[in-house]
């Protein structure tokens, strides 16, 4: 994996997606960076962190993944950041799709851009934001938290983003070939809520429903089962837990 330190840039993922179009980037790399002053979340969201308290991290892989699997790309991350927090003595969820989650509050978020061809993932560049040392959030964001909130610990920005970015691609390399079918339990079992009956609103749905997550498809589709006995399968635009945040 190659390293880049970027003292202050808009977005780690625009850089390194800009990189990767260019072809200046031919091989893994991690981009870092001390402020990002454009953080790009999920959908519409922004990315909000203090100057040099947390890690701002994006990385570039030549993923080759049929994209009928594309959902490999977030598993692998997920499983990678949890397996390395786990090893730092913090349990954490995963909240459908890729989001971090301790106590029922995001510690982190995942944002994966991914290059197609044809019918291949040609390369993803995986943007991490992981709270480390932030004490003090906007109050606007919804329901953050650090990993400084949970243990009073300062914690070394640079050994989370090269420790996880080692662990993604190791990950990455070691599911690559494994069919979905004997990874989607391990992924589910770390889910948050999973299993546990919780309100949904979806899409074409008028009311909303009770019921709970069942499974996970390779697409990245969640598959909701209603206790009427009802399965939906969404992406997330079509789903929404209610009374989350
Ligand atoms: C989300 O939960 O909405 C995803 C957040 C992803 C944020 C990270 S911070 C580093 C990288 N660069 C970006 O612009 N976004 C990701």
């Amino acid at each position: 994996m190659k390293y880049i330190e970027l003292n202050e840039i808009d977005s780690t993922n625009a850089y390194l997606s800009e990189k990767l179009l260019s072809g200046e980037i031919t091989e893994p790399t991690t981009v870092f960076t001390h402020s990002q002053n454009k953080g790009k979340g999920m959908g519409q969201n922004i990315w909000v962190s203090d100057n040099d308290k947390n890690a701002l991290f994006s990385i570039a892989l030549f993923t080759e993944i049929k994209t009928e699997e594309i959902f490999k790309v977030s598993l692998a991350t997920s499983m990678a950041i949890y397996e390395f927090l786990k090893l730092k003595g913090i349990t954490t969820k995963i909240k459908w799709p890729n989001d971090i989650y301790y106590d029922g509050k995001k510690l982190g978020g995942i944002l994966i851009e991914n290059k197609l061809d044809g019918n291949m993932v040609k390369a993803s560049v995986i943007g991490v934001g992981l709270n480390l040392n932030q004490e003090k959030f906007p109050k606007w964001l919804p329901n953050p938290i650090s990993l400084k909130n949970i243990t009073g610990h300062d914690y070394d920005a640079k050994e989370f983003i090269t420790g996880i970015s080692e662990m993604v691609e190791k990950k990455l390399n070691e599911i690559k070939d494994v069919p979905f079918a004997d990874l989607r339990l391990d992924y589910l079992l770390n889910l948050y809520c999973f299993g546990k009956i919780m309100m949904w609103k979806i899409q074409g749905i008028k009311d909303e429903i009770s019921g709970s997550i069942v499974d996970v498809k390779p697409s990245g589709k969640i598959v909701v089962q209603a206790v009427s006995g009802q399965l939906c399968e969404c992406d997330i635009k079509e789903i929404k837990l209610i009374d989350d945040f």
